[in-house]
């Protein structure tokens, strides 16, 4: 049997008309304008108006990656749909989806916080190359703002709505996923979580008065989290698919910070032009975030025929997911050749990039150190 790729070949999205800026948002809570830019990089999010769901989200974004792939509906054989904000706690907001596209195919929900998109893609992609699928719809989609307390300033300024989608298809030609890392650290569930609403605590008078459905972050240890994983991660990834960051021709970081991003970009030796960013726009738009930032780089042409793409997502978990893709086609040699210029850089960027990182990870606890006390002055 030939080996078989998978491969991007549709992508979409959609986003709700309703814009709310820093602002506006500063007439809501005690915030402003400079401090969400600044500390943020956010200067507006879309917000679902009352004709918008979830499932209406997904398969908007759904029929426009469609028609660039060229499919019907009837032509898909797998539907997977990252979300954390469902129309329902029952039934999955995949068959919804499935049954208002017209498809007949398996249908189910993924859900990852913010990096359920990549988790989809990487799930998608496998079920090809084992020969099971040949083409699935992948879906990020969120209206996270359901869940947002807008009357906490340190979570109300950070997110958004929208929807991306993409089909994955199957192809003789060598390309698409080179290389993916999925990851979990449970122990940070309270990091990032709605307290109420799941079968460990109903939604109670409690709830209610105590605001618990809406969703409770602690900043600081979700930023440092996302700092310590989006650069690591990222480079794990590129070497394992026998690359080097210098090779990588476009950054699809999670967009929900550009301090983080920036950190990531510094501590990669990577320029932070190379990293995509619209975070300025629509915030940190959860599962929807990277596809959303991967559709609007495809269709800005940063990203072309034979380009690789480091993709990296990070959330409620605490997980993270990162993957690297060839989109579309084309010759990858950096590191596979034994004795070659591009094995001897690859293996020269890896063990400095490895010294580094030791280095870092020692003088970490000084950096927190003074960081910590200049704040305090
Ligand atoms: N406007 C004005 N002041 C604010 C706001 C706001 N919107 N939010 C917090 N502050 C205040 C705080 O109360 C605090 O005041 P204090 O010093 O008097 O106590 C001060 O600003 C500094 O607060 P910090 O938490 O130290 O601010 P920080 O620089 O860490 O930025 C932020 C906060 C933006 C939330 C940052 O920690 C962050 O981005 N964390 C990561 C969040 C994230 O990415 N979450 C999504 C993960 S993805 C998913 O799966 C959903």
């Amino acid at each position: 049997m030939n080996e078989r790729y998978a491969k991007i070949t549709g992508w979409g999205k959609y986003v709700p008309a309703r814009v709310l800026t820093n602002h506006e948002l500063a007439q809501m809570v005690d915030t402003s304008d400079e401090w969400i830019t600044t500390r943020t990089g956010i200067k507006e999010r879309r917000i679902r108006t009352e004709d918008d769901t979830t499932s209406s989200m997904a398969v908007a974004a759904a029929r426009e990656a469609m028609s660039v792939a060229g499919l019907s509906p009837k032509d898909l054989d797998l539907i997977i749909v990252a979300t954390s904000s469902p129309d329902y706690l029952l039934p999955s907001v995949a068959s919804q989806v499935q049954d208002m596209l017209g498809a007949e195919c398996g249908a189910f929900t993924l859900v990852a916080g913010c990096s359920g998109w990549v988790y989809a893609l990487t799930t998608a992609s496998h079920y090809i190359t084992a020969g099971a699928y040949s083409r699935v719809l992948v879906v990020g989609v969120e209206i996270i703002s359901f869940a947002m307390d807008f009357t906490d300033r340190t979570t109300c300024v950070l997110f958004g709505d929208a929807a991306a989608a993409t089909v994955v298809e199957a192809s003789d030609e060598p390309g698409g996923l080179l290389a993916f890392e999925l990851g979990s650290d449970g122990s940070g569930v309270k990091a990032l979580y709605v307290p109420d609403g799941g079968s460990a605590s109903p939604i109670s008078q409690r709830t209610i008065d105590e605001r618990r459905q809406y969703m409770r972050m602690n900043g600081q240890e979700v930023f440092k989290f996302a700092v310590r994983t989006l650069g690591s991660s990222l480079k794990r990834t590129i070497y394992q698919a026998g690359l080097t960051p210098d090779d990588i021709d476009l950054f699809i970081p999670h967009q929900a910070n550009a301090r983080i991003i920036e950190a990531a970009a510094r501590q990669m030796r990577v320029p932070l032009d190379k990293f995509y960013l619209n975070l300025d726009r629509y915030g940190n738009t959860s599962a929807a975030s990277v596809p959303l930032a991967l559709v609007e780089a495809i269709e800005e042409g940063r990203l072309k025929d034979g380009d690789l793409v480091a993709m990296c997502a990070f959330g409620a978990g605490l997980t993270w997911a990162t993957a690297v893709m060839q989109i579309g086609t084309g010759e990858i040699s950096p590191a596979h050749s034994l004795f070659s210029v591009g094995r001897a850089r690859y293996l020269a960027r890896r063990t400095s990039d490895a010294v580094l990182d030791t280095a870092q990870s020692a003088l970490l606890p000084l950096y927190t150190f003074l960081y910590q006390r200049r704040k305090k002055r």
